[in-house]
């Protein structure tokens, strides 16, 4: 049986004040008991991670940052290291979003590089993976999928690769309302665990967690979330804000 799993990115929004604001209004509406299963992670902005953690962890929340460096220390002007991250109580980190390949050309090369800083310091990479519009319409949406996943993450050790949390999001669904059908959904989902299972064997790809992310909403989050592939969601805009993002949590298994 797969975790079921919800994380927030807040990507550049909330100011600190506002962040806790919303971590306290999330906790108050959210039935904890009927959602003890559900690991339930909060990325905000890299300058909110120390300050947030002690309230996460109390709430039983777990915070990721939304990207790291690839080298380990030294002069990089601005730059966030994984080990840093980890000093902050941050036990995951969003790498390879398609933010940060489109607006800031992370190549999958580095994004290799990024898992493997990560993994070193004992984050979980929550690794990002989805076609763009062109791609879907040449019909072209599962090799490039492939693609990410092969230069991206077909360098680790079995070992290694099974720590992994991976997130489809077609870029074509994010931020945009538009939402991947169950039928899309599922079935990238299922593509994606058979390439796992080719490289990998059975034990590790039916056991990796993959969330769905793109314009998911508490309107469609059930349907999707009952996808027999798709272990929970990775949720932007509806992360900002406490009714939609709980209502999304609850949806999970109900
Ligand atoms: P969205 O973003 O829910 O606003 O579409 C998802 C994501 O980018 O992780």
């Amino acid at each position: 049986m797969r975790k079921k799993i919800i994380i927030a990115n807040w990507k550049m929004n909330k100011t600190l004040g506002e962040g806790l604001q919303l971590v306290e209004e999330i906790t108050k509406e959210l039935n904890t008991q009927t959602q003890s299963d559900v690991l339930k992670i909060i990325a905000p902005s890299f300058i909110h991670l120390a300050s947030l953690a002690d309230k996460l962890k109390l709430n039983g929340f777990e915070i990721a940052a939304q990207n790291c460096h690839h080298i380990s220390k030294g002069a990089y002007t601005g730059e966030v290291s994984a080990e840093m991250v980890a000093s902050t109580g941050a036990k995951y980190v969003i790498i390879g979003h398609s933010e940060r390949r489109m607006y800031f050309g992370e190549s999958n090369d580095l994004l290799a590089q990024k898992v493997n800083s990560a993994l070193s310091n004992n984050l979980t990479p929550v690794f990002c993976i989805g076609e763009n519009l062109t791609e879907r319409n040449a019909n072209k949406h599962l090799e490039a999928v492939t693609k990410q996943l092969k230069e991206g993450l077909f360098h680790l050790s079995p070992t290694d690769f099974g720590k992994l949390i991976i997130a489809y999001e077609p870029v074509w669904a994010i931020g945009t309302g538009v939402t991947a059908t169950v039928h899309q959904a599922q079935g990238m989902h299922n593509h994606i665990r058979s390439e796992i299972n080719k490289k990998y064997g059975k034990d590790i790809s039916s056991t990796i967690p993959i969330l769905y992310g793109g314009s998911c909403n508490p309107k469609n989050a059930k349907e999707l979330f009952a996808c027999i592939d798709v272990d929970g969601g990775l949720i932007g805009g509806a992360s900002l804000n406490a009714p939609d993002f709980v209502a999304i949590v609850n949806s999970i298994g109900n």
